[in-house]
């Protein structure tokens, strides 16, 4: 498996595997397309025999880390890719300077919260997500528009 900078040439990949994964929702080609358009290389893709098999998308305000996203081919689930893209991701954003990270999960994405907590992540409870349409789309967080 190798980590790597999402490529210009993995886009549509990147995108149809989002697109196939429970618990994540579609990343718009323009938003990913402006993040790639980044100084910043949070964007990173694994690669088992020249094939995308996972994604995830850091972002960096300058004062937090957040990790987006991450998503693993069924098939290549298992074996550590998961947790490689993270600390990947991590570590770009450490040598940025962001010290904390953070990250959503859907509720009820169980499966996906253990994998947060053996990755060293801890829930924060007391927060609640509020969110503001600003271009008129009325979809709900549900639809990915909140995250
Ligand atoms: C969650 C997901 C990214 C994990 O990817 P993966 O490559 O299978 O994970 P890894 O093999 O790197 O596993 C890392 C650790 O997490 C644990 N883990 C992985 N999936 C788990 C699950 N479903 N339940 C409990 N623990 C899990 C592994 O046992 C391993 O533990 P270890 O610390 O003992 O080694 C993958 O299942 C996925 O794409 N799920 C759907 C999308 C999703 O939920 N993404 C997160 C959105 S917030």
């Amino acid at each position: 498996m190798r980590l790597a900078d999402l490529a210009a040439a993995d886009v549509d990949a990147a995108l149809a595997l989002w697109a196939a994964t429970e618990h994540v929702a579609p990343v718009p080609r323009d938003e990913l397309e402006v993040l790639l358009g980044r100084d910043e290389r949070l964007v990173v893709a694994a690669r088992e025999d020249d094939v995308l098999v996972g994604v995830v998308i850091g972002t960096f305000d300058g004062r937090r880390g957040w990790i987006q996203r991450l998503a693993v081919h069924p098939e290549a689930r298992g074996r550590g890719v998961g947790r490689a893209l993270v600390t990947e991701v991590e570590s770009r954003l450490h040598a940025l300077g962001c010290r904390r990270v953070n990250l959503l999960t859907f509720a009820d994405n169980v499966a996906g919260q253990r994998f947060w907590a053996r990755a060293g992540y801890r829930p924060a409870p007391a927060v609640a997500l509020f969110h503001r349409q600003l271009d008129g789309d009325t979809g709900d967080v549900r639809d990915g528009s909140a995250c």
